[in-house]
């Protein structure tokens, strides 16, 4: 396995926010439009993450919900407007310079490798510790994912989806994140495990990771997000509470598929 690579200094000054534990904006997306061909995408998106938050971005099929999070991560370019994270410009950086900042990624196509176990999957994604961030290892990943702790040596295709999908979770964690964006993590999972996906999100919470996830699930998204965000057709339609977007039947109704 390689040495993990250094992290790199960055222009623009020093980081604010999370990393001293204080109550800044971890993610600010700012008027970004993206597209794909010349087929126009996201239209002047906005959004942000605090410190400590749980974040929803909300949206039926084709919303943009995936083109969002990888126009963050930069595995699409954006074409204008900014992405700061921490207070540092990552619009035009790539995704795995983006993944040294300690903003992680984990894509609705679970890529674990199939013929590597889960101790070996985890190898893959671990970095060099990062300051205020408590350095993730096979231990501390069990208690937050007790199936991934019960099968260290089982290789990832012999896993059901839904323990592939905590253990895509658990391999960008071995990466010591601040931020994570998840793309869809309940997805096709069994409510068994929808279940424990939410008890996860709500202890990587209390233990300072700021999470912007998008979903169709809206049941889900209750039971763990802070805050909302709606897209459609690549706009953003509506940002509140949890509780305001509970009380708003017609933005429900109109934006959401149920
Ligand atoms: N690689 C691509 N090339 C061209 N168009 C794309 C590409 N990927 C997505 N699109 C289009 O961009 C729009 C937004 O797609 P996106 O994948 O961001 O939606 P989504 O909200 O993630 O949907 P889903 O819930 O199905 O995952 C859709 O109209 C889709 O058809
Ligand atoms: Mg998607």
């Amino acid at each position: 396995m390689a040495e993990p690579a250094p992290r790199p200094t960055v222009a623009g000054g020093q980081p604010r926010g999370v990393g001293s534990g204080g109550r800044g904006v971890t993610l600010q997306v700012a008027g970004i439009n993206t597209f794909y061909g010349k087929a126009h995408i996201l239209f002047d998106v906005a959004l942000e993450v605090h410190a400590g938050e749980v974040v929803v971005l909300l949206g039926r099929n084709g919303a943009g919900k995936s083109t969002s999070l990888k126009s963050i991560i930069g595995m699409v370019p954006v074409h204008t407007g900014s992405v700061l994270f921490d207070g540092v410009e990552i619009t035009r950086l790539k995704p795995h310079e983006i993944a040294r900042q300690g903003l992680g990624y984990v894509p609705e196509e679970r890529r674990i490798f199939t013929d590597l176990t889960v101790l070996e999957n985890l190898e893959v994604g671990r970095q060099s510790p990062r300051a205020g961030v408590q350095t993730w290892d096979f231990e501390r990943i069990g208690r937050l994912f007790p199936n991934l702790a019960r099968m260290p040596q089982r290789p990832g295709g012999r896993m059901s989806g839904g323990e592939q999908q905590m253990l895509t979770i658990a391999r960008t964690l071995m990466g010591n994140p601040r931020c994570m964006l998840l793309d869809e993590p309940s997805e096709g999972v069994a409510p068994v495990i929808v279940d424990q996906m939410a008890v996860a999100i709500r202890e990587l919470k209390a233990q300072g990771v700021a999470i912007l996830l998008s979903e169709q699930n809206l049941r889900f998204a209750q039971e763990v997000a802070d805050r909302a965000y709606i897209i459609e057709k690549g706009r953003i339609r509506f940002s509140g509470t949890m509780a305001e977007l509970d009380a708003n039947d017609e933005v429900r109704a109109q934006y959401l598929a149920i």
